[in-house]
């Protein structure tokens, strides 16, 4: 869809935002993927948008329809997610919400994979690791945005594991979810996050994800109007 300049709190920025699940072939028929519905992210490149921002969304396969106002790219494997955001740089904002599949097959096949005569094994799909995007982003450059945002999905401990992702990664903050508990689960219309960042933790009740994305969106403003004193603003 062509953008619609919209004036706001963010006109002048340009924000790069990952959203749904990648898709790691393993032959021309197969995949890998995850059950990330991507709306959170499309939330997120929505609401950045009505504030202003020149938006670039980078998308995995998902059900829904591109974002009024926002540049989409549609890619599949994790490869093309990563090329596709680096040629979208230079960004002042980055915010990952993709779930990229850590993994991708070693080899991609170049016919269909066959079953076998006379009961062979099942094939064994070796695995190796993907590029880590946020990582990526996170790393100090001349194109490094100025404010680079991650998720965090943990199942147990999830300050604490979401607090070492952070510093891991290099990323200014982290939203970290409780994937193990009733909202914040992957398809849900609802989420519950904690916003860390080097200076402490704000919890934030649940609600819909287009409500995160509101606030988290309110809150990136704030962060332009008044930097942080650690001076990364
Ligand atoms: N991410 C990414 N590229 C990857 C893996 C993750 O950009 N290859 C981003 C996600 O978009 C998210 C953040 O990194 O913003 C954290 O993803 P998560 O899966 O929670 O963390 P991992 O580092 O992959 O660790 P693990 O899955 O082992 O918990
Ligand atoms: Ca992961």
């Amino acid at each position: 869809a062509a953008r619609i300049d919209q004036p706001g709190p963010l006109s002048g920025r340009h924000a790069i935002v990952t959203s749904g699940p990648t898709h790691e072939p393993i032959d021309p028929v197969r995949y890998i993927a995850n059950r990330s519905s991507g709306k959170q992210g499309h939330a997120i490149a929505a609401s950045l948008a009505a504030l202003g921002a020149r938006v670039t969304l980078v998308s995995g396969p998902t059900r829904l329809a591109d974002p009024a106002g926002v540049t989409t790219v549609h890619v599949e494997a994790a490869r093309e997610m990563l090329a596709a955001v680096e040629a979208a740089l230079p960004a002042d904002i980055a915010v990952c919400a993709a779930a990229v599949a850590d993994w991708r097959p070693a080899l991609e096949a170049g016919q269909k994979l066959k079953k076998q005569q006379g009961g062979a094994l099942p094939p064994d799909i070796r695995l190796i690791e993907n590029p880590d995007i946020l990582r990526r982003l996170s790393e100090p450059g001349p194109t490094r945005p100025a404010l680079v945002v991650g998720f965090a999905a943990e199942t147990e401990c999830v300050l604490d594991h979401a607090d070492a992702k952070r510093r891991r990664k290099g990323c200014d903050w982290i939203l970290a979810n409780d994937v193990a508990t009733g909202t914040g689960t992957f398809g849900g219309d609802d989420n519950a996050v904690h916003l860390l960042d080097d200076r402490g933790v704000e919890s934030w009740p649940a609600m819909s994800k287009q409500a995160v994305a509101d606030r988290l969106a309110a809150r990136i403003v704030d962060h332009f109007a008044a930097p942080d004193p650690s001076g990364r603003g």
